[in-house]
């Protein structure tokens, strides 16, 4: 894999690369992605093959800036907003007005320019506006959607990093656009919005709950199962996700496990005493959850590499409101079994 850092010579040979067909690894203020245009079925299927990802599980579509109107998307058809009523355009509308670009992903009928393959098959596409600069740097040139997972081996922990990115795909993936430590350090939160104007969360994500409702002027729901399955509205919230090989427990700082020698630990926040542990890390010095979230994926991951560990073990958050909602999630299904089960809610 070459890295190619931005700047006109860098956006161009990724703009090429992905208009014949090939991949290009780019940065995104969420996580990295693994990114195919779109449109190109063929180019699609090599993502899934180099992430070695079930088809069942769908793709987000990233698009530049200037695209964020369901006018745009149906015109291009990516989307076809016709089959929403007033009240869900408008939904759907306000939030692309007041979030994008950023991590919000909105889940919109599908258009018919949009291969199978990108939605596994479902009537919905994920459409979302990315905030780095070198990422709309590169749609800008394209002026093509592009279908983009996070850019690692199914259900292993995102990456963060260039070298990340390399270490998870270096040898299947030709080039890594540099964009440096993503901003936010997990993923998008996805919203799906109904025809009915009702509006889903179907992952927690870099954008918390609140804000999102408090543009709508009402709650979001959470899926239900029933005659939705949680596994239709959003296939790829698997129980164990994000998941590094050692085995990972969470633990309550209220009753802590009994460590010992090779076990690694991942504090939220500073520990009040000091514990017999030779490996430990901490997510931020402060509490601000912003700065754990940054470096969630990037401390499991260092800590998944370490030699000297063999046991992971995370504090488990204690709050759920705002960003720390993404923040539990993702330790949970990092530290469920792995299996290919839905999660349980
Ligand atoms: O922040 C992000 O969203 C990152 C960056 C690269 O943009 N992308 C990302 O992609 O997290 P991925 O593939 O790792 O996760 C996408 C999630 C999957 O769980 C998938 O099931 C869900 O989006 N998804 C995609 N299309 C969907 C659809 N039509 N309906 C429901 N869920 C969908
Ligand atoms: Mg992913």
């Amino acid at each position: 894999m070459r890295v190619l850092s931005g700047g006109f010579q860098g956006i161009s040979r990724c703009a090429a690369q992905l208009r014949a067909g090939e991949l290009v690894a780019i940065p995104t203020e969420t996580v990295y992605g693994l990114a195919a245009v779109a449109f190109d079925s063929a180019a699609v299927a090599k993502v899934f093959a180099a992430k070695e990802r079930p088809s069942f599980d769908p793709l987000i579509v990233h698009i530049p800036q200037g695209w964020g109107f369901l006018k745009k998307l149906d015109e291009l058809k990516i989307t076809d907003s016709s089959l929403l009523s007033e009240q869900a355009r408008d939904s759907a509308e306000k939030l692309m007005k007041r979030f994008w670009p950023g991590p919000l992903t909105l889940v919109l009928p599908r258009g018919n320019k949009i291969p199978d393959l990108v939605t596994s098959g479902l009537t919905t596409v994920a459409v979302r506006m990315p905030r780095h600069t070198l990422a709309q740097d590169l749609l800008k040139a394209l002026q093509l959607p592009l279908a983009a997972p996070s850019a690692n081996r199914f259900g292993h922990i995102s990456p963060t990093t260039s070298t990340a990115v390399m270490r998870e795909l270096g040898d299947r993936v030709p080039y890594v656009l540099e964009g440096g430590p993503c901003e936010v350090g997990l993923e998008s939160t996805i919203v799906h919005i109904a025809p009915d104007a009702s509006a889903t969360l179907l992952r927690p994500g870099g954008l918390p709950r609140e804000e999102i409702e408090s543009i709508l002027g009402r709650a979001l729901l959470l899926p239900q199962g029933g005659q939705k399955s949680t596994a239709e509205l959003a296939p790829g919230m698997l129980a164990s996700h994000y998941a590094p090989r050692k085995p990972l427990t969470l633990f309550d700082r209220s009753s802590l496990p009994e460590f010992s020698g090779r076990d690694g630990i991942l504090w939220l926040t500073p520990p009040v005493e000091v514990y017999p542990a030779p490996v430990q890390h901490m997510l931020s010095d402060s509490g601000d959850p912003r700065e754990m979230a940054r470096n969630l994926f990037s401390t499991l991951r260092l800590m998944d590499e370490d030699a000297g560990i063999s046991r992971l073990y995370a504090e488990r958050p204690s709050q759920t409101d705002g960003l720390w909602a993404a923040i539990a999630d993702r330790l949970k299904r990092a530290s469920a079994p792995k299996t290919l089960e839905p999660v349980k809610r």
